[in-house]
């Protein structure tokens, strides 16, 4: 049975009837620019082709009732009672795009709706971002707000999203991975600025030059509402305030080895060091993929890998095997992406190498008794959407 239908059978075997329609949207792979959105930098993900659809129905009143193919059914809730980490579990991803629609302006009723997602949960590929692309898009044109005809529409969608995440879901995020689901172009790139959002759609093209985007989920565990991803923006907070800045994106790569040394110690510094470097790397990676210079895109993957490592330490034993094998293995380039601590990392592969590459990374993985990795092959699909069926 397709997805679509497996999804429409959830909603009338616990909703009775029929929705009034799906909307689906993509996870994510970022190809360079690593902590770089909530520092006001660049960033330059693709939608993934694996997305999650929601079939769903307005109701009468303001109860909203969530549903997940293959996991149990929880309590219904009422719009006017959802609040900073309520509800606990996954629906305050969508439970949090409504009250941030309402919060932005936008009346909204209470829903019932069954998800399904195609997006590997827990592996750096934003399943989160994905559920809220699609209630986001749904909640849009079921209420006519129109935010899906044109990118400025999508720019405002991808920020409620994101304040979504921020204050329901209580992840400190950055504003990449909804941009991404929201934003981007079948077949391209989505360059974002997030200094101020503006967007520039650039070619990703692989085939041609014989190349694969290898992604390797290391199935080691990751969150971003446990410490470690507030801490790193703590971090940069802390230098912006001892430099007297309002965002580490005034830095110019030119500035930074001069202002190193006002920072009070080594891990702030080093923390700056990645920052300005990664959107410096972004910005090349933009110049290289226009050219097709896809040598160079790869030397700037290895050197954003050794900076999150080294500099940022969001990397762990998992992320750094995966590239060290990839790269024994002939790949032009690969580093972790996403937030770091466990999820995936990506590796630029020539399509003759691919089987050899992933066989040498699972008897990696296994020989260091880590769980069994999985792979799949990253291309840039379309952003979020209605489903026609
Ligand atoms: C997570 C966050 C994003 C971004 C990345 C790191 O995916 O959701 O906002 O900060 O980590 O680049």
């Amino acid at each position: 049975m397709s997805i679509v239908s497996t999804v429409l059978n959830e909603f009338q075997a616990q909703f009775t009837g029929e929705p009034e329609g799906i909307w689906e949207a993509p996870g994510r792979v970022n190809l360079i620019g690593e902590h770089t959105d909530y520092n006001a930098g660049l960033v330059l993900p693709i939608a993934l082709p694996q997305r999650t659809y929601v079939a769903i129905r307005r109701r009468e009143d303001r109860k909203l009732r969530f549903v997940s193919v293959g996991m149990e059914a929880s309590q219904p809730l009422n719009l006017d009672e959802v609040e900073p980490g309520k509800p606990s579990s996954w629906e305050r991803y969508p439970v949090g795009v409504i009250w941030a629609l309402e919060e932005a302006g936008y009346p909204m009723p209470g829903v019932e709706a069954a998800f399904i997602s195609e997006v590997p949960v827990g592996s750096g590929l934003s399943s989160s971002a994905a559920i809220e692309g699609a209630i986001a898009a749904a909640m849009s044109d079921l209420c006519n707000l129109g935010l899906l005809a044109d990118d400025e529409g999508r720019a405002t969608l991808a920020n409620i999203c994101q304040r979504a995440e921020n204050h329901i879901a209580q992840a400190p995020t950055g504003g990449m991975d909804q941009a991404a689901s929201l934003r981007s172009h079948e077949g391209y790139a989505l360059n974002l600025d997030c200094s101020d959002a503006s967007v520039r759609h650039v070619p990703f093209q692989l085939e041609e030059a014989g190349l694969a985007l290898l992604v390797i989920d290391t199935q080691a565990p990751h969150s971003h509402t446990t410490g470690e991803y507030g801490r790193r923006r703590a971090d940069c907070e802390q230098a912006c305030a001892q430099l007297g800045f309002d965002t580490l994106r005034e830095i110019t790569p030119e500035m930074l080895e001069p202002l190193l040394p006002r920072l009070s110690n080594d891990r702030l510094r080093a923390r700056v060091r990645h920052v300005v470097t990664e959107t410096e790397r972004v910005r090349l990676a933009v110049l290289a993929m226009e050219a097709n210079d896809f040598a160079e895109l790869g030397r700037l993957f290895v050197d954003s890998h050794a900076s999150m490592r080294d500099d940022y330490e969001i990397s762990c034993p998992e992320l750094d095997q995966a590239v060290v094998t990839a790269l024994e293995c002939g790949a032009l380039g690969a580093r972790m992406t996403g937030g770091g601590f466990g999820g995936s990392a990506i590796a630029l592969v020539y399509t003759q190498s691919l089987d050899s590459t992933r066989a040498a990374i699972g008897e990696a993985f296994a020989a260091r008794g880590f769980s069994a990795p999985q792979f799949l092959i990253a291309q840039a699909g379309p952003p979020a959407q209605r489903t026609e069926y």
